[in-house]
């Protein structure tokens, strides 16, 4: 053997999974259950899934032989009963509630999903035991989203929507290419710059560009990255299903107060509701101009990305609010849709030096969506 118990285990840490608490009932009638992440799908005629006992396990024992368990699928909110169920000894009952399945083995308060199942047979391997069982019963309970455990830690499964955001970077390039045109002839017209960005990762990136601040030193250049977290970006997250907006929230921090969040949200709902952001203050833009724009090759793209992110933590989490009384609006942000409705790109205009955007909002806007529905109707898509 090339490698140890310690390499076994790093490895295999990385293939992410589900948590699920396997219940059973000991001879007394007592409930018993462990945390698994070894739980899977074993086969669909018969139905019968399995999961992976360690022999060192104490709570297994206990309803081995009652010849029933019932698996219960945590959402990403259980945590807390997770960790419970990983510990060993102890009431871990206590402070749950719950009913009994059709086995009688213990359903979970507040779980994803439940499949009851009669123990089918018991096979050794190694360490471990592989359970199968058979499924007498199973439903979908509480809507969430799951659960999920990846080298040591405990995370959540981030939506579709993010991930098409996140990974489909030739769609983006295409409907870049379809914006430029819509682009050109609207910074002609308004003698201002017009970018389109996309998201990829955890940024923003700016992928198209027309026409250059006049007025401004140093002007944007394709490829530049914003963080992609709150208050920006929230012509990306207006129209987004609420597990990818959750994930764009989560990135204001686990220190983020309650309050942040409720202003953060509400400025989605306007944005919604307005059909575009808007980005306010010279003085951030140019700080976040000169941020992004060093002029130094060895940079680092972390140290730029720290650096954006404590400048975004500086800003009032109601920036983008199209509601918001200001004589300084510096950008307008609107939204290009792909087919399913997913935001694809943000089209945005932006004045420098000492313009504002704000005696004109009403026509740029019009403009702006004008040039935004011509590219969402190219890329065949809808809002
Ligand atoms: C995310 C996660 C997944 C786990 N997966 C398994 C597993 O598949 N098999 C197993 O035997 N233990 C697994 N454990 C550990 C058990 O939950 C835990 O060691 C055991 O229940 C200890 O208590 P017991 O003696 O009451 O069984 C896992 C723990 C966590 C946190």
């Amino acid at each position: 053997m090339t490698f140890d118990g310690a390499k076994f285990r790093q490895v295999l840490g990385h293939f992410p999974t589900g948590v699920a608490v396997v219940t059973g009932l000991d001879a007394d009638g007592q409930p018993a259950g462990m945390a698994v992440g070894s739980f899977s799908s074993v086969s669909m005629d018969p139905p019968l899934v399995a999961f992976m006992p360690d022999r060192s396990s104490t709570s297994w024992p206990r309803f081995r032989d009652s010849g029933s368990f019932c698996v219960n699928i945590l959402g990403a909110e259980q945590e807390s009963v997770c960790r419970t169920f990983a510990s060993r000894g102890g009431d871990k009952f206590a402070s749950l509630s719950w009913q009994p399945a059709g086995s009688g083995a213990p359903l979970l308060d507040g779980v994803l999903a439940w499949i009851d199942c009669d123990t089918e047979v018991v096979h050794e391997a190694g360490d471990h035991f592989i359970v199968i069982g058979r499924v007498r019963d199973l439903d979908i309970g509480t809507p969430a989203l799951p659960l999920v455990f990846f080298q040591s830690g405990y995370g959540r499964f981030s939506s579709l929507s993010l991930a098409a955001w996140e990974s489909d970077l030739a769609v983006q390039m295409r409907s870049a290419d379809l914006a430029r045109p819509h682009m050109e002839t609207l910074s002609d017209e308004l003698d201002a710059e017009c970018v389109a960005s996309a998201v990829v990762g955890e940024d923003m990136v700016l992928v198209a560009r027309a026409g250059s601040l006049r007025s401004q030193r140093l002007p944007s250049a394709v490829g530049q990255r914003i963080p992609f977290e709150p208050p920006l970006g929230t012509a990306f997250v207006a129209w987004a299903n609420e597990a990818a907006k959750e994930a764009w929230l989560r990135r204001l921090g686990s220190d983020a107060d309650a309050q942040t969040r409720e202003v953060v949200e509400r400025t989605l709902s306007e944005v919604r509701d307005a059909g575009y952001a808007i980005g306010r203050g010279a003085r951030w833009h140019s700080e976040a101009a000169q941020v992004l724009t060093q002029d130094d090759p060895d940079r680092d793209r972390d140290k730029t990305a720290a650096q954006m992110h404590r400048l975004i933590q500086l800003l009032p989490p109601d920036y983008e609010s199209p509601t918001v009384p200001t004589d300084d609006v510096r950008t307008i942000n609107v939204p290009v849709f792909g087919p399913g409705g997913v935001v694809v790109l943000v089209l945005s205009v932006t004045v420098g030096g000492q313009r504002s955007l704000t005696a004109d909002l009403p026509w740029t806007v019009t403009r702006l969506k004008s040039a935004a529905s011509a590219v969402t109707k190219a890329l065949e898509g809808s809002a």
